[in-house]
């Protein structure tokens, strides 16, 4: 491993470790989506080469879209899929089906209709489980599409530390405000006057204990987020607001057709509208896993001491 590599980038007070790293990660990161997609032919049991090649990916990007046969994709196939890249411990939410992995579709169950994921609204930028706990936060995603819609449905998708090296360029001091353990507060989920879910605070950006990953929880979400009321916080998060506005070259754009899925370190992703069409077999229909463990052999550590990146 280099020197400048030996420190966290992620810490303000280590600008030349940061200058290293940040070289290298735009270096590296993928210009177009082409290069984010790998075919897999058998889901349940990715090849050495077909894994290499999605670890290799998600070194660059923290993401990878993977294209296998249609209609490949049951829920088992997604789950051994997931395995094959250490992501073991799934997230199983309020609506997650038994098996921890969630059916994603425009719902009639009047519970579910109130969740956007459950319409066919748009899903404005986020990342997975931002209002877990700490001891529950989500490190890795695989979503997998089974059907898709008549038209729309399109993922907005931005790795999580390229929006790190965008605010810590344009103002250091949005890292320190955004990395304050205050800096935001998902209230409290209340139906019919009950609590189902305490209210959550804390960082957006976080550097994880052991490993030196980054990690953000983030929602673009206005109604029902909670900024720390500093200037700099909210200096910050209109940062963000522009960027989604004004996009940027750094965000990749995919429609997910069926028999294709994206496995990622649960970084920052939005969803356009979409319309389905039942009668002629247009239902879009997402499988969506959810897990404490990020992609194995993708660790901060372990892209700084990889020679042979390209
Ligand atoms: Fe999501």
């Amino acid at each position: 491993m280099v020197q400048e590599f030996r420190e966290n980038p992620f810490l303000l007070d280590k600008p030349q470790a940061y200058r290293a790293w940040r070289a290298r990660k735009l270096d590296t990161y993928p210009k177009t989506i082409a290069e984010l997609i790998v075919e897999v032919a058998d889901l349940a049991h990715p090849t050495p080469a077909e894994r290499s090649a999605i670890v290799s990916v998600c070194r660059r990007a923290n993401m990878a879209i993977f294209r296998s046969a249609a209609g490949a994709g049951d829920k088992s196939a997604i789950r051994a899929f997931g395995q094959a890249f250490g992501l073991v411990r799934l997230d199983a939410n309020l609506y997650a089906d038994d098996d921890g992995i969630t059916a994603l579709q425009v719902s009639d169950v009047e519970r579910k209709r109130d969740f956007i994921p459950y319409t066919n609204q748009r899903l404005n930028w986020h990342t997975d489980g931002y209002y877990n706990t700490p001891d529950r936060q989500i490190r890795g995603l695989v979503m997998f599409c089974a059907r898709d819609a008549l038209e729309g449905g399109e993922n907005h998708l931005l790795d999580h530390e390229i929006a790190y090296i965008l605010l810590r360029d344009a103002e250091p001091r949005f890292i320190e405000a955004l990395m304050h353990p205050q800096a935001m507060t998902i209230p409290a989920n209340c139906e019919q006057g009950v609590e189902i879910r305490a209210a959550e605070t804390g960082p957006v950006f976080a550097i994880e204990p052991g490993t030196g990953n980054l990690h953000m929880r983030y929602s673009a979400r206005t109604r029902n987020i909670e900024w720390r009321n500093d200037p700099m916080t909210l200096a910050a998060v209109e940062f963000l607001q522009n960027l989604w506005e004004a996009g940027c070259d750094y965000v990749y754009h995919y429609r997910l057709m069926p028999g294709e899925g994206i496995i990622c370190n649960n970084v920052l992703h939005n969803r356009t509208a979409f319309r389905d069409d039942p009668a002629s077999g247009k239902k879009r229909l997402m499988y969506r896993a959810r897990y404490f463990d990020r992609i194995a052999a993708t660790n901060f550590s372990d892209v700084c001491s990889a020679p042979n990146l390209p």
